[in-house]
């Protein structure tokens, strides 16, 4: 198959000079940002996003300039469960500025951008067989501008929420050659394990993208009445024989923190002493060091 570059000629649209132009601008916009890391999970529904959100918190309230990518062009929830939604974006001459939490922490989403609350992104494609080509390059070409067009100014971390599947890092990946690191995210059922090594595959083998550490969400649950763990699913094999990875840790499920994912308050703020809270602290201090180390 030829690429643009193998056109002899470009009809007076200078591809390659618009090509390089993106390129440049995306390497300017990342010079500034100290570390980036992708939340990624082959599975869908393990709760990526509202860890993306929590982690983003938790860097924040650790004193770090905090910038998050909600990467899930289609279906997009950081707004909500970051409790920014209602923001409207101002534009200016170098782009355009992010929503910022009550804390500070940075989002861009396509749900800041579309105009309804039900109006689905449609990426529009000359015939169906087109659609599916039209869709994987416009959503790597929203992704761009998403980071590229967006004033962050310094940040020390900015965080991207990957949508479900395994294919989607080595989008990311291509856009930022130097990705810091993944963060995977698993629950403890088998069939999510399965997936979820493929995952791992993909960004240490296929990629060479450096894993963070594995987290296990939903592990178990503590009984409101009588305080026991109990377990909500049944994979039996111990989380680091299943991955052979550095593990950051194990997230309870908590009803309050759906809730406030739900709401668009900060968990961590309202239950600083939660297990999960701590938890959650924990994984921005291990996420802290693997950079510092
Ligand atoms: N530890 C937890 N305790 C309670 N609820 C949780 C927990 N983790 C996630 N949830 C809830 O589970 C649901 C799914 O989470 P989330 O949307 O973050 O998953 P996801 O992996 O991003 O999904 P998708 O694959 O669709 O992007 C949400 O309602 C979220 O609030
Ligand atoms: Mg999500």
């Amino acid at each position: 198959m030829k690429t643009y570059k193998d056109l002899p000629s470009d009809a007076g649209s200078n591809i390659i000079g618009q090509v390089t132009a993106q390129v440049n601008r995306l390497q300017k916009r990342l010079a500034s940002v100290k570390h980036t890391v992708a939340i990624m999970s082959g599975k869908g529904g393990v709760g990526k996003s509202s860890l993306t959100a929590n982690l983003a918190t938790a860097l924040t309230l650790k004193g770090n300039t905090v910038g998050v990518v909600d990467a899930d062009i289609n279906g997009p929830t950081l707004a909500k469960m970051m409790g920014v939604r209602s923001a409207t974006l101002e534009y200016t001459s170098i782009g355009v500025k992010p929503a910022i939490t009550a804390l500070g922490t940075k989002l861009i989403s396509m749900d800041l951008l579309l105009a309804e609350d039900d109006a689905p992104v449609i990426w529009n494609a000359h015939t169906q067989k087109d659609a599916f080509t039209w869709r994987s390059s416009m959503e790597v070409g929203a992704l761009r501008e998403f980071i590229s067009d967006t004033e962050w100014g310094e940040l020390d971390y900015l965080l991207l929420d990957l949508p479900p599947g395994t294919d989607r890092l080595p989008n990311v990946a291509e856009l930022i050659p130097n990705l810091g690191g993944v963060v995977v995210v698993t629950i403890p059922s088998e069939v999510s394990q399965l997936i979820v090594k493929k995952s791992v595959t993909m960004a240490k083998d296929i990629l060479n993208v450096p894993i963070i550490g594995v987290v296990e969400n939903m592990a178990f649950y503590v009984c409101q009445h009588c305080g026991e763990e109990e377990p909500l699913f049944s994979a039996e094999e111990p989380l680091d024989s299943a991955f052979q990875q550095a593990i950051l840790g194990s997230i309870p499920f908590d009803p309050k923190l759906a809730r406030a994912s739900d709401n668009g308050t900060s968990y961590l703020g309202e239950y600083p002493d939660a297990p999960a809270s701590k938890v959650l602290m924990q994984m921005a201090e291990k996420i802290q060091a693997f950079f510092e180390n």
